[in-house]
């Protein structure tokens, strides 16, 4: 067996009941795809037959931490999101109160790459709108799912130029889709256009290192425009539960 696919529970068991806290890991089909992985992510437990007592993963995964009952939007940003997603999204918000911004857009810019930083890269601005369009106000969801587009072209009106970020990141030869480009006409026309070209004026790579921007910080901003559900993230029963379940499982099998 690859030890790459096993996780363990730590070392507080005795050695008979090692093996049973081992837990199989698959990674997931997005994870693989595009590697020769891919074409043998089954093989460890093919057949089950032959998993000699270990077990795959499913539920409350050793090498992650544990969440409350009840998950709150905090316990996503603290034990899951990646650091650098974290500081850059709490710096976005940051520039935005700054700046004046009204409080539901300081909340847009402090979920904006929510999706990047939890979940999935690619159409990140869209995951990352479905993820917390049950829990704000519609034109937050609206700005963070076309911030995604609007980062590619510049509004000289409003000072905000290509980045140089994304010619350093993509090529300076890179062109959008044409589904981006459709989604920018879309929006440039939008009532709301404002609202996601916000979020690009603040979306800055290149942080102040003096400006030690705490989560909790925006702890009265998040609670005034962020429906926390009472049952937590992933067990409120909406559309978007098994998106925020899939963060606090991202490992289970099934
Ligand atoms: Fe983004
Ligand atoms: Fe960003």
């Amino acid at each position: 067996m690859d030890d790459r696919c096993e996780t363990t529970a730590g070392d507080g068991g005795s050695p008979e009941q090692a093996p049973l806290a081992r837990k199989i890991v698959i990674k997931s089909a997005l994870a693989t795809m595009g590697t020769p992985e891919h074409f043998t992510r089954f093989d460890p437990i093919s057949p089950p037959s032959k998993l000699g007592g270990r077990a795959v993963m499913m539920g409350d995964d050793p090498a992650l931490p544990k969440f409350s009952a009840a998950p709150t939007l905090f316990e996503f940003f603290r034990l899951r999101f990646t650091p650098d997603a974290v500081n850059h999204m709490l710096q976005s918000a940051h520039l935005a109160l700054k700046s004046g911004a009204e409080e539901k857009m300081v909340l847009a810019c402090l979920l904006h790459d929510i999706a990047l930083a939890g979940l999935i890269s690619s159409d990140h601005g869209y995951w990352g709108a479905q993820l917390i369009e049950p829990y704000v106000d519609e034109e937050i969801s609206w700005a963070v799912r076309y911030h995604q587009a609007l980062r590619f072209f510049p509004d000289p009106a409003v000072g905000y130029e290509y980045p140089q970020t994304y010619i350093d990141l993509f090529g300076a030869d890179y062109r959008p889709e044409p589904y981006i480009q459709a989604a920018y006409d879309y929006a440039r026309a939008h009532k709301w256009y404002g609202s996601a070209r916000l979020i690009t004026l603040n979306d800055l790579y290149s942080f102040d290192p003096d400006a030690a921007v705490d989560l909790d910080a925006f702890a009265d901003i998040v609670g005034r425009h962020f429906r926390q559900p009472k049952e937590g993230l992933g067990f409120d029963n909406s559309p978007v539960a098994h998106m925020w379940r899939s963060m606090i499982w991202p490992r289970n099998f099934l």
